[in-house]
């Protein structure tokens, strides 16, 4: 049996295979933040699919934190009916698939346009301390309602240069404050978000962070600030931590990055040592996503010690690629060419893939 098809638990979640389709904002929400029909239909399409476990897109955690026209919101009781649609979706269809959701807060330009100031001269400076408090609890009241939702996880997205991310990176964090300077003061935001989270959901609950390992930039965080912030959210309590990296043009980025890993696909491979000896000693598991496509990338992750593969583009044009890796004769690497078609359509439009989009094949197969 390959190694991605063996369980993995986490508390008492059983994820029945390694697969972790990692978030993926999916703009299928209506203009206020509600789970639409067609939001459920991408999901009962990715649970049949095979996937271990997976993670919404993106969803605010307060109104100023939507990044996404269409993107999922948390903020409010009002969207637990939709998002308690979703997790039983999943779990009715899914043949044990595992459903969490990621929370998020875009970061500086949603406070910009909160305080009526748009525009490039607002910095993390500007934001007022009791709006940074507000924002911790906006968290972890979120966290709650995915709980209440019937979510078996919930995913913070601390990385790609949202809040989270913005408040640990030297080059967008100028505040001289408690929550600046020293990296113990960059990470306070951080560490603050996570104990409002697990004050909610309690210490049975699975929390997941996606975090960066490199910012990528001048004068952002390397692997070594990454590190300790890695090794002292584990000591918190951290269920898992999903390695990813980079905050600005991800597009550009992940195509130059692509092609330096060669053959190991996964353009985060660098980080494992590191982040193994970061979490060592303690329950957290470690998911690495970015670039894998193959296999035998896939297996070469699991034998480093990697917990979980987390893969998005390759579900978007196909949902059912685990299904089709793990129990068909079909053993192909994702046909997905990372071409990022995706990640600029979802700016203004629904989530699809523009390359291989399954309806067009059907589409073409009826005469005009
Ligand atoms: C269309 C699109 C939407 C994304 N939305 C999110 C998101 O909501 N949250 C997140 O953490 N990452 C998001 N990402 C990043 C992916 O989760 C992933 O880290 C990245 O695409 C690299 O993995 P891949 O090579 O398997 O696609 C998105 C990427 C794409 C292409």
């Amino acid at each position: 049996m390959p190694v991605l098809n063996t369980p993995f638990i986490i508390k008492k979640m059983d994820i029945k295979n390694r697969f972790l389709r990692s978030a993926t904002v999916e703009s299928k929400a209506d203009i206020d933040g509600f789970v639409t029909d067609d939001l459920l239909e991408l999901y009962y399409h990715l649970a049949v699919g095979g996937a271990g476990m997976l993670v919404t897109g993106a969803a605010a955690v307060e109104p100023a934190g939507k990044g996404f026209a269409q993107q999922i919101c948390v903020f409010d009781d009002k969207f637990l009916p939709g998002l308690n649609r979703l997790a039983r979706i999943v779990h009715k269809y899914g043949n044990g698939c595992k459903c969490a959701a990621q929370i998020f807060h875009q970061g500086i330009a949603g406070y910009a346009i909160s305080y009526g100031a748009p525009g490039r001269g607002f910095t993390l400076r500007d934001i007022r301390p009791d709006d940074i408090t507000a924002t911790v609890k906006a968290f972890g009241l979120a966290a709650r309602r995915i709980k209440d939702a019937g979510f078996d996880a919930v995913a913070v997205h601390g990385a790609h240069g949202y809040l989270l991310n913005q408040f640990l990176c030297p080059a967008t964090n100028n505040r001289v404050d408690r929550w600046g300077g020293s990296l113990e003061n960059r990470m306070r935001f951080t560490l603050e978000v996570y104990s409002a989270i697990r004050d909610q959901v309690g210490d049975g609950f699975p929390v997941l962070w996606k975090m960066n390992t490199s910012d990528y930039i001048e004068g952002g965080n390397e692997i070594e600030q990454y590190a300790r912030v890695a090794a002292t959210l584990a000591k918190m309590g951290v269920d898992l931590i999903e390695l990813t990296g980079g905050v600005e043009k991800q597009a550009k980025l992940r195509a130059r990055l692509s092609k330096e890993a060669g053959e190991h696909e996964a353009y985060f491979y660098w980080a494992i040592n590191a982040m193994k000896e970061a979490v060592a000693g303690t329950k957290t598991a470690l998911a690495m996503t970015g670039g894998i496509r193959s296999l035998p990338a896939m297996e070469g992750l699991l034998k480093k010690g990697v917990d979980l593969i987390g893969i998005c583009r390759p579900l978007i044009c196909e949902p059912d690629l685990p299904n089709r890796l793990l129990n068909s004769p079909d053993k192909r690497q994702s046909k997905c060419t990372s071409c990022n078609k995706c990640l600029f359509h979802i700016a203004r439009q629904p989530l699809k893939c523009l390359e291989f989009d399954p309806f067009r094949s059907v589409l073409a197969s009826v005469s005009r």
